[in-house]
């Protein structure tokens, strides 16, 4: 198990959109158990693939996490098959948009097809903390971040402020 680096955005292969697994075999197994071990490790509650340099349909979530309660969840080429009419707005952050905060408007509740870690179909009704983070992360998926859901003026005074804590980071 090891930790990998999170890309940090701009990062142009945020942008990337991922491609469907095909196999669940060694290697993504291996990818998941660090997915898992750096979304821990950088106290987040879900993490895509993408986001540490792999464009491949797999995200892990934990959103429900306490302190030495831990319970994975692992989604490899998941689908939304239905989002209610109704929505909600929620703050949310990303680990690949660090320090910055942000109200999205998301339909209220999902449902959602996909395969667990060991490769067995699944179904999932979702509402809550739990809809709004698999959508959220689903996006990356799509090479969507959170921020483009934002107004453009909001967007660019978010990116702004990412990129001034960068270069600061830089000079330190
Ligand atoms: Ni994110």
């Amino acid at each position: 198990m090891s930790v990998r680096p999170i890309l940090i955005a701009p990062d142009p292969r945020l942008k990337l959109v991922s491609e469907p697994v095909a196999e669940v075999d060694a290697q993504i197994r291996t990818l998941i158990t660090d997915m898992i071990e750096t979304m821990y490790d950088a106290e987040g509650i879900g993490l895509a693939a993408v986001q540490v340099g792999v464009a491949k349909r797999i995200l892990v979530l934990d959103v429900d996490q306490k302190e030495g309660t831990r319970a994975p969840r692992v989604f490899i080429n998941p689908v939304i098959t239905w989002s209610s009419e109704d929505s909600e707005v929620m703050e949310e952050g990303c680990l690949s948009v660090p320090d910055i905060w942000d109200e999205v408007e998301r339909p209220k509740a999902i449902k959602a097809q996909y395969l667990d870690e060991h490769g067995v179909p699944q179904l999932l009704e979702a509402e809550g903390m739990l809809a709004v983070c698999l959508q959220h992360e689903m996006d990356h998926l799509n090479g969507v971040l959170f921020v483009d859901h934002l107004s453009k003026l909001k967007r660019s005074m978010a990116l702004k402020k990412l990129a001034k804590a960068k270069k600061l980071k830089k000079a330190s």
